[in-house]
């Protein structure tokens, strides 16, 4: 398969997804920490993947060598860490509070300067502090996929779509809460791993033409993973399989 090439896994249903999602991730965890000695692993924010990081918190708690895990953000709302909006929040009440990671391990998107601008480059910073200013060298990456075709917060005909050097950015997005930060294509496709959780009916229509060839980012923006550096494994269930064709949902 090539880099980018889409890898369909289509699950029965959302939990088959998490659980099978989260056994490959922790998979990876490991070989990362045998290979070089740690993990950089971005969460994704959204709904879909708190049952998976549950999981990681418990049945696979203990399969994952936690002090060697290096945990990012693919976006983040601009918001207070505390509100209900934060994906910080939804990662700590499901992971983040339940497994032995040490505090300097976890890197959160700064939301309380003043200028979005600047916390986006503010994480920039931290990023390539932890990890090197090579490529962006992320082990895994979780993303999910909006109706429209989103993922992170890189929107249908955002400008941010067109980034090329810098790794996170300020955006306005047309969902609540509007001010986001974000991973750029070029952190996210240069990934050794990346994986796309997407479960329910209301993803069909859009996961077909993302995962059309002729479809374009610009339009459906998780078609950019196709230009990623590694494999790009998308989970679905077969509700979010309903509208693909040559995939056996
Ligand atoms: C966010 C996410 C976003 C999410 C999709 C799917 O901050 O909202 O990063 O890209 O993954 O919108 O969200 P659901 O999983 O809630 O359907």
């Amino acid at each position: 398969m090539r880099p980018g090439e889409p890898d369909v896994r289509v699950c029965a249903d959302a939990r088959d997804l998490s659980e099978r999602a989260g056994a490959a991730a922790v998979a990876i965890i490991a070989d990362a920490v045998s290979r070089h000695g740690r993990c950089s692993l971005v969460l994704s924010g959204g709904r879909t993947p708190r049952a998976l990081y549950e999981l990681l918190a418990s049945t696979y708690r203990d399969q994952i060598p936690w002090s060697a895990v290096h945990l990012f953000w693919g976006d983040e709302r601009y918001v207070d860490p505390a509100d209900a909006a934060s994906n910080y929040r939804m990662a700590r009440e499901s992971l983040l509070d339940h497994v032995p990671l040490p505090e300097g391990n976890i890197h959160p998107m700064p939301t309380g300067l003043a200028l979005p601008d600047a916390a986006a480059r503010e994480y920039e910073r931290d990023i390539r502090a932890d990890v090197g200013s090579g490529r962006p060298p992320f082990d895994l990456v979780l993303l999910g996929l909006g109706d429209e075709g989103h993922t992170a917060s890189l929107f249908p005909h955002s400008t941010a779509l067109e980034e090329t050097e810098r790794w996170v950015v300020a955006v306005t997005v047309p969902a609540a809460p509007p001010t986001r930060l974000t991973l750029t294509l070029p952190a996210i496709t240069a990934a050794d791993r990346i994986f796309v959780l997407v479960s329910g009916r209301a993803k069909a229509h859009a996961l077909a033409r993302v995962l059309d060839p002729a479809s374009a980012p610009r339009d459906y923006p998780a078609a950019a993973l196709r230009s990623a550096r590694g494999m790009v494994t998308w989970w679905i269930d077969r509700d979010a399989a309903s509208d693909s064709t040559g995939v056996d949902a």
